[in-house]
């Protein structure tokens, strides 16, 4: 039992937290260090971990990933999620504020706010716990992403209850779930380099991580949200829009500060330009500007259509969208290798920025689009600097047009290029390739690799400028005269390169083998190598078939692998770079085995309790959920097994007895 000072304990160190994360995420203002907010979030894991009774579902401890679903549920709305009737130039916007006057009888204010393009959300809170989030859907029934939702920072768990603003005990909060632009750009730069297929806007990446099955995935994308108004209240008045704004941030919600009052139809022209005009700056996509009658007085007596309320607009900006014709395709080679064909433009102009290149991503998508040199297209700037190119119209084509089909060959370095079954990614396999080799440095350096502490972007930058950095095995070759040589570089700090460079000489096969920059081989499938096969020289001679027989490893990453070490040029960098004397300590024998593995329990377990078997399960990188489908991996039965155990031969899912469940816990 907890005593009452564990539980005074406990409650304070949550409402601390609950404070500190809304000036952080939601007031991007935080007024304790990282490291005090870090200690007390793990004093309340800890407290947590020994009294799991006193955990709640609106602890900040609590925003990790439920176990994934078969299918998301569905939700009715209270109050319906209506849409809104757009307006695309002055003169429309003024007609609608004739209409709304006309109709209101008298002179009235506006709310205007960004309208951002994301994903429409709805937020319930009953005596201020977060108790469902849904999506609009049809708007009077949308999707249960509940779980999904839980894991943005941005989104209260639990209200804040300042004295001047009580908490109703009915709240249906309405916004927008949206990804920043530059997590966006990051997030696209990860998915490249994990050769994961790109997504083509902010709002396709925000709509598809909300919608997943697996509230994992949703946790750890940059989602956001911005609040922007309520839908069915109970236990609370309000008198306005600009009422609800202001009572929105003292409950902890993320408002958007640029919204603003308008007291006449200039007041909401002015806020329109000023908005198209930074809206370039802004580090969010919006895609015009709401405008809401402010009394809600007003809007009642006004009412709504079948799908749109009378009193409120988008007035949407210009599309960001021009025609221009494909004058060249050129071929450009990443950081990490991969050719990309570029589309050359007839210079035009979208929005105040003059476009003349489009990214074609890879071959797969200049054929799905049958994009041709000398078409004439539609691109558009979305969500990203680099234009794209929406579609062709074929109805322009004059039968001179020529079809694009990347090079055989690195246009760089005039390597034979590669691309396995299923990736539509092309690179240039070649370690040395001058388009690549900063890239190369920079990975290699890096701390989940050979971990060489100052050898960043830039440095790798100023030594293949500089010409001392041509190969990998050059680093190792560096001298303090060389170094001093560079810009910004004094003795002190070269000579704190050189030993972080000689240190990392003493590595792990592991970490070598994730430095290396293989396609597809990340810090997880480096381990499997080296615990698999034990040497360089081993992985390097086994075959596909041989190297796909690991667990964990496909056809795909075996290809990658196998196309890497039949280069020469790759295997003459490795032995360069063993002849410099980098060395492998023994890799420990940890095994990952569970690390991704869903798991089930029915039945009572005689040996230990369901939380403890889930614990294990979990610290060996597992998950537990509680109902079978074809994606649980084990369902491990006890005496008295259920359903689930039915289920789980149907499916032709694994069971374990509790005694090979054991086995495999002490094996992992
Ligand atoms: S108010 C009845 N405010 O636009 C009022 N909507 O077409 C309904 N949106 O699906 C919405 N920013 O997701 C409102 N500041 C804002 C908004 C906004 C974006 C979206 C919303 C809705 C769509 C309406």
């Amino acid at each position: 039992m907890a005593s009452k000072q564990v539980r005074q304990e406990i409650a304070k160190l949550r409402e601390e937290l609950r404070y500190h994360n809304y000036r952080y995420y939601v007031l991007d203002a935080p007024v304790v260090s990282d490291a005090e907010y870090d200690r007390m979030f793990r004093r309340l894991e800890e407290l947590e971990a020994e009294f799991p009774d006193l955990v709640t579902p609106d602890s900040p401890t609590q925003r990790v990933g439920a176990p994934p679903r078969e299918e998301l549920g569905t939700v009715q709305h209270r109050a319906p999620m209506l849409s809104l009737q757009s307006v695309y130039d002055e003169e429309e916007f003024r007609h609608f504020v004739d209409t709304v006057i006309a109709e209101a009888g008298e002179e009235v204010a506006f709310v205007g706010e960004p309208k951002y393009d994301g994903l429409a959300v709805s937020l319930v809170y009953e005596n201020g716990l977060l108790t469902v989030a849904a999506t609009r859907g049809d708007g009077v029934t949308g999707e249960d992403i509940t779980d999904n939702v839980r894991t943005i920072r941005t989104v209260p768990l639990k209200l804040l209850a300042p004295d001047d603003v009580p908490v109703p005990e009915y709240l249906e909060v309405r916004g927008e779930i949206y990804i920043p632009l530059e997590q966006f750009r990051e997030l696209n730069r990860r998915r490249e380099q994990a050769g994961e297929p790109l997504f083509a806007n902010p709002r396709n990446a925000a709509a598809g991580s909300v919608r997943q099955l697996d509230s994992n995935i949703t946790a750890s994308r940059p989602l956001s949200i911005y609040v922007y108004g309520v839908g069915a209240v109970a236990g609370y008045d309000f008198a306005s829009e600009w009422e609800v704004v202001q009572a929105l941030p003292r409950w902890g919600f993320r408002v958007d500060e640029r919204n603003r009052v308008c007291g006449n139809v200039a007041e909401c022209l002015d806020f329109y330009r000023h908005l198209a005009e930074t809206r370039e700056q802004l580090p969010y996509e919006i895609d015009g500007i709401v405008f809401k009658v402010n009394e809600l007085a007003v809007q009642a007596r006004m009412g709504t259509r079948t799908r749109n309320p009378r009193w409120a607009v988008a007035y949407k900006f210009p599309a960001r969208q021009e025609t221009t014709r494909v004058e060249d395709i050129l071929v450009s080679v990443g950081r990490t290798g991969k050719l990309t064909p570029v589309a050359v433009l007839e210079p035009v102009e979208v929005s105040g920025v003059i476009v003349r290149r489009a990214s074609l991503h890879n071959q797969d998508e200049v054929d799905r689009k049958d994009i041709r040199i000398g078409d004439v297209v539609i691109i558009e700037r979305a969500g990203d600097v680099i234009p794209q190119v929406v579609k062709v119209i074929t109805e322009k084509r004059t039968g001179q047009e020529r079809p694009f089909r990347l090079p055989d060959t690195c246009p760089v370095c005039g390597t034979r290029v590669l691309r396995s079954e299923g990736d539509p990614i092309t690179r240039c396999p070649n370690i040395d390739c001058p388009a690549q080799i900063e890239g190369r440095i920079e990975h290699f350096a890096s701390r989940g690799g050979m971990d060489i502490e100052g050898l960043g972007e830039k440095l790798a930058a100023q030594l293949v400028q500089s010409g001392l950095v041509t190969r990998l095995p050059d680093i190792y070759d560096l001298t303090t005269e060389q170094l001093i040589g560079l810009e910004h570089m004094a003795a002190k700090s070269a000579q704190n390169l050189l030993d972080a460079i000689a240190t990392s000489r003493q590595t792990s096969l592991p970490r070598f083998l994730f430095s290396l920059g293989i396609a597809h081989v990340g810090e997880h499938v480096a381990r499997l190598l080296a615990e698999n096969f034990g040497s360089v020289a081993a992985i390097a001679q086994a075959t596909p078939d041989q190297l796909a027989a690991v667990d964990g490893i496909g056809p795909e990453i075996a290809t990658s692998i196998s196309q890497f070490f039949a280069e020469d040029r790759n295997r003459q960098v490795v032995r360069d770079l063993l002849q410099r004397g980098v060395e492998f300590a023994e890799t420990e024998a940890a095994s990952d085995a569970l690390v991704g593995k869903t798991f089930v329990f029915t039945g009572t377990l005689a040996g230990l309790s369901r939380d403890e078997a889930s614990a294990e399960v979990q610290r060996r990188g597992g998950q537990v959920t509680s109902s079978v489908s074809r994606r649980t991996d084990y369902v491990v039965a006890g005496s008295d097994p259920g359903s689930k155990y039915t289920r789980a031969q149907e499916l032709g899912v694994t069971v374990l007895t509790e005694e090979q469940f054991q086995e495999l816990l002490a094996k992992s």
